[in-house]
């Protein structure tokens, strides 16, 4: 993997990210801490939700862990003064934690769909909390965003796109929920409950529609091409076909709930 297909544009996914914001406090209020927990935010991003976690936990910290420079960078820039070192900034990639029985509890969101194999991902997870810890997480699953998927999925097999995104696998993994489950119990995980929920999310107009599917989706398909005017091309026709969705310019987001214990 290349310094790049790992970075995302931080800035602009902190101020683009309120989907992911409001998906992730419902998750974090389903989540019951006494308050003086030592957590990881897998996956953390610019950290909007680690701020969140942190208000949760007085008395507590959180690790956030991150592949991105970039995100880690902005995350701390937006709590080094709010938290100080209750929250602490780590990079690692999930599916190879560095951390053994560490945690009282992994929280993430919006994150797992982005790791390719998740028994490895469920096992590092697993490695990494202490006996009775826990998982509340959720992530993109089911048919996560498949009207956008077969459009992109057309568009990149056609002779302009082709020499760059021709044969290009997808960067993410949709699991089932029944799929999602058998592998945390595989990973040694208890207790498990996992579940599917619909959140379509409309955007404003095709300005705010482009400019998120270019940040929040589809940046790594559009790195592998190299002009900037074929970019601005391949993102302007998926918003063209947008604008005739009912309602227009919306994303047929779905969520996977993750949730085990360790024994
Ligand atoms: C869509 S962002 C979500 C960020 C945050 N959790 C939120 O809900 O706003 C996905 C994050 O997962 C990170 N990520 C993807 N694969 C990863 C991996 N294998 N290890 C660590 N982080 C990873 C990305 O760098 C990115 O910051």
């Amino acid at each position: 993997m290349t310094s790049a297909s790992r970075e995302w544009d931080s800035s602009a996914y902190h101020r683009l990210s309120g989907p992911q914001l409001s998906w992730g406090k419902k998750v974090l209020a389903r989540v019951h801490l006494r308050g003086d927990e030592t957590l990881l935010d897998a996956g953390c991003g610019s950290g909007r939700l680690t701020g969140e976690l942190l208000e949760a936990l007085p008395h507590g910290r959180v690790v956030g862990v991150d592949l991105s420079q970039n995100m880690l960078r902005t995350a701390r820039e937006h709590l080094a003064t709010r938290f100080g070192d209750r929250a602490l900034w780590v990079a690692a990639d999930l599916q190879d934690l560095p951390f053994v029985r560490a945690f009282d509890g992994i929280f993430s969101t919006a994150a797992f769909h982005w790791v390719l194999d998740h028994d490895k991902l469920f096992r590092s997870l697993y490695g990494a909390l202490r006996p009775r810890g826990w998982l509340r997480a959720q992530c993109g699953g089911g048919p996560n965003l498949e009207r956008l998927r077969k459009r992109t999925a057309v568009l990149a097999a056609s002779p302009k796109y082709a020499p760059f995104l021709g044969g290009y696998a997808e960067p993410w993994t949709y699991s089932d929920a029944g799929t999602a489950a058998e592998r945390l119990r595989r990973a040694g995980f208890v207790a498990v409950d996992t579940g599917l929920e619909p959140a379509l999310t409309v955007l404003e107009d095709a300005g705010k529609y482009s400019e998120f599917v270019r940040t929040v989706i589809l940046h790594r398909h559009l790195e592998r091409i190299p002009d900037a005017r074929l970019r601005g091309e391949f993102l302007a026709e998926l918003t063209r076909q947008a604008a005739a969705d009912d309602p227009p310019y919306s994303l047929d987001y779905w969520r996977l709930n993750l949730s085990g214990d360790v024994p």
